[in-house]
């Protein structure tokens, strides 16, 4: 990235509270938020709360989500909560989109999986960048934030400072700025005792769980070396419509653009970043160099599919890591897009003693001197899981928080990602001081985000050795 970009701030408008308000009946929602909010260990004897189990016996244990970001995986998400095998009193009661589009068609999926936990009259459907800020003046008692990674910060602050518990999907940021605003928000999250829950649903799948659990157990040795892999085709393109704003093109192809995804190392390598830095007891690296770059998805291939050159965005097509833990162990990163190419969903770990394969959505596999000692396969679908584990945790008003390491997993990506770009050995104490904020001038569909188009339709990306990443 070399643009300049110094830290932007949304204007004052932005963040002043909601002009609407709506009411859903029931329980007053100070009231509820009282009942649900959890319990300190320590504070336990002293404070007056009412376990939500307790809460539900008497009537009025309904816990009311709001869903931020209704696409793909809101909508799974909100599948996955509304059928979660650990609390049955919940409701959908209201959703914000940036679009009226992916709204509708969202709140079908769910009403058709979920018929009887939906409660979304249309004065609780919200459109517009600012549609989460009127969905967090409903009454209701947790948020789903799935919108693109851009927006998590701001988001995930606003809901926090509301008082609502939260379930948000990786990444949790796009740049440092954003890491810091996060773990500040997570703080404030702490005191507040919300539960918050983040969708690396990997550390809720049993075979992750079970032969991690046997590496720190010393199954096979001290770490030497990690291999971390998402190597996949590539992903969707939303093609620009007539009379859409530039900010409008941009939030609707968000992949493409840094400012909204963090590029592809962190909008989805985070996962397996994410298993490195687990694998690690929950270290992150201190250092890392790597190169990238875009080979194969390029403006002119974009072009010559009739997409318009500007349709591959600033991201890279594939990005190589070497990140370097504090005791001197090596992760080597790959991740690419690229049709045609090796796929693969993976993380490796290289003990003195022995391996450990582990694919994302398939087996996990130990194996000492050549030998396949133990294997596991897949359980259960790790993103029902992680619902079922927040809802167990509130229904046992106990503390519940993923968002620190979350955090530092986003972060293992942007320092990544700061590598690749500036072709620099980065230092993740230089790195999480960044100033670089990507975030645009404003938060309105007339606002004109970082990059700006080349009259020829494209988007410049970062070149290593002249950009600065950080
Ligand atoms: N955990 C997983 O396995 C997994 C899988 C897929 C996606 N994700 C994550 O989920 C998030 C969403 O991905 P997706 O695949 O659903 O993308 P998507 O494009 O299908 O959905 C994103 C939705 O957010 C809306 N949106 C954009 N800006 C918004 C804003 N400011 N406020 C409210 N809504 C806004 C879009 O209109 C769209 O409907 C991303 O962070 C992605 O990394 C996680």
């Amino acid at each position: 990235m070399s643009r300049k970009t110094s830290i932007s701030k949304p204007p004052a408008a932005f963040h002043q509270g909601p002009q609407n308000s709506c009411h859903l009946s029931g329980a007053s929602r100070r009231e509820f938020l009282q009942k649900t909010t959890l319990l300190a260990a320590g504070a336990a004897a002293t404070t007056p709360l009412v376990l939500p189990r307790m809460v539900h016996a008497a009537g009025s244990g309904l816990i009311r989500i709001g869903l931020v970001g209704a696409g793909g995986r809101g909508t799974g998400a909100a599948i996955n909560a509304l059928q979660n095998a650990s609390y049955p009193e919940v409701k959908l009661v209201a959703i914000a989109d940036a679009f009226a589009e992916p709204l509708q068609r969202s709140l079908k999926a769910i009403q058709n999986q979920c018929p009887q936990k939906v409660d979304v009259p249309p004065d609780r459907q919200f459109v517009g960048l600012d549609a989460y800020q009127k969905l967090l003046a409903c009454e209701l008692d947790m948020v789903l934030l799935c919108s693109p990674p851009g927006f998590r910060p701001m988001q995930f602050e606003a809901a926090v400072k509301a008082g609502k518990h939260v379930f948000m999907e990786k990444p949790v940021a796009v740049d440092a700025p954003g890491y810091r605003r996060i773990l500040a928000a997570n703080a404030l999250a702490k005191q507040k005792h919300l539960a918050v829950a983040v969708g690396h649903h990997l550390r809720h799948e049993t075979k992750h769980q079970e032969i991690i659990q046997r590496i720190h157990d010393g199954a096979i040795g001290p770490i030497q070396y990690l291999r971390a892999y998402f190597n996949s085709g590539g992903v969707w393109f939303r093609p620009r419509k007539k009379d859409q704003t530039e900010m409008q093109f941009q939030v609707s192809n968000w992949y493409y653009f840094v400012w909204l995804s963090g590029d592809h190392i962190v909008e989805q390598h985070v996962h397996d970043l994410d298993v490195m830095n687990w694998i690690m007891r929950d270290q992150h690296p201190v250092e890392a160099q790597g190169m990238g770059g875009r080979q194969v998805r390029t403006p002119e291939w974009a072009e010559a599919q009739g997409m318009g050159r500007g349709a591959v965005g600033e991201i890279f097509d594939h990005h190589t890591v070497e990140f370097t833990y504090p005791d001197g162990a090596k992760m080597f990163s790959f991740c690419r897009h690229q049709p045609g190419t090796w796929m693969s969903f993976s993380e490796h770990a290289h003990g003195v003693k022995g391996s450990a394969a582990i694919e994302g959505h398939g087996a996990a596999q130990l194996w000492t001197d050549g030998k396949k000692t133990q294997e596991w396969k897949r359980d259960k679908d790790g993103h029902q899981v992680e619902m079922d584990d927040l809802f167990a945790a509130l229904a046992a008003s106990r503390e519940y928080n993923e968002a620190d390491w979350a955090a530092n997993a986003t972060m293992t990506a942007i320092l990544g990602r700061m590598a690749t770009y500036s072709g620099q050995v980065v230092r993740w104490d230089d790195a999480v001081q960044s100033q670089l904020d990507l975030s645009p001038p404003a938060y309105t569909w007339d606002a004109q985000p970082q990059p700006k188009p080349l009259p020829d339709g494209g988007y410049p990306c970062a070149t290593p050795g002249l950009t600065k990443a950080w």
